[in-house]
């Protein structure tokens, strides 16, 4: 069977107090798939103490190194958390005006300490920096509205964008439920998900776990 990837994106959800809560609620399957938990700054170094199955990742780094960059992240400071990052995601390039060459700073930065990278894509053209290991397509009308896209056709397209680079991998995010998660699984390109809404209740994240396996 192929290898799975379910990441969650919390976004800018969960304080401690909530983040504990949730834990208390979620069991991770016994499954052979890799769950990465991308969680806002502020939750990483809690997550991190607790010792948990899965993985964590930050939803963002800084384009520079360590320094002064008033409000920024480094990427050696995340690297003493977590194991990835989000960079690239849609709502960063349009709340935050993120740019092609900012993101391939950030990609620079994240390899350099040696951080995995979920490159986020929300068009098919978009220039994917050298180093990703992992590249999730998310077109923008999908993304928390409720209308995930067709398997079949995020399928061609993810089969193209891992063309561009040897091993990649390749997820499908927007509108991801316990109900359609095997939907995506299923299909021969695609790797995994990313998660937004679905993750962020612990007994649906558990669940949507559960049925991406069933495929
Ligand atoms: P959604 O978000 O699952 O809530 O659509 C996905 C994402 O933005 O990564």
């Amino acid at each position: 069977m192929k290898p799975v990837y379910i990441v969650a994106n919390w976004k800018s959800n969960k304080t401690v107090a909530e983040t504990r809560s949730w834990l208390e609620s979620f069991t991770l399957p016994s499954k052979d798939c890799t769950v990465i938990i991308c969680a806002p700054f502020t939750l990483l170094h809690f997550l991190n103490e607790q010792k948990l199955q899965v993985h964590l990742g930050a939803q963002d780094v800084s384009p520079f190194g360590e320094g002064a960059y008033t409000g920024e992240v480094s990427a050696k400071q995340l690297k003493e958390l977590v194991e990835w990052v989000i960079i690239g995601h849609s709502e960063r390039r349009k709340y935050l005006k993120e740019s092609d060459e900012e993101l391939s700073f950030e990609v620079l930065q994240a390899k350099q300490a040696g951080l995995g990278v979920i490159f986020c894509v929300p068009d098919e053209n978009i220039h994917i920096p050298p180093g990703v290991e992992v590249v999730a397509y998310e077109p923008q009308d999908a993304i928390g509205t409720g209308k995930s896209e067709d398997p079949t056709r995020m399928n061609a397209v993810i089969a193209g964008l891992k063309k561009r680079s040897k091993s990649l991998y390749g997820l499908y995010g927007g509108s991801v439920t316990p109900q359609n998660v095997a939907s995506f699984i299923k299909e021969p390109s695609i790797d995994g998900v990313l998660v937004g809404g679905a993750s962020l209740d612990a007994v649906a994240f558990q669940q949507l776990i559960e049925n991406a396996y069933h495929s």
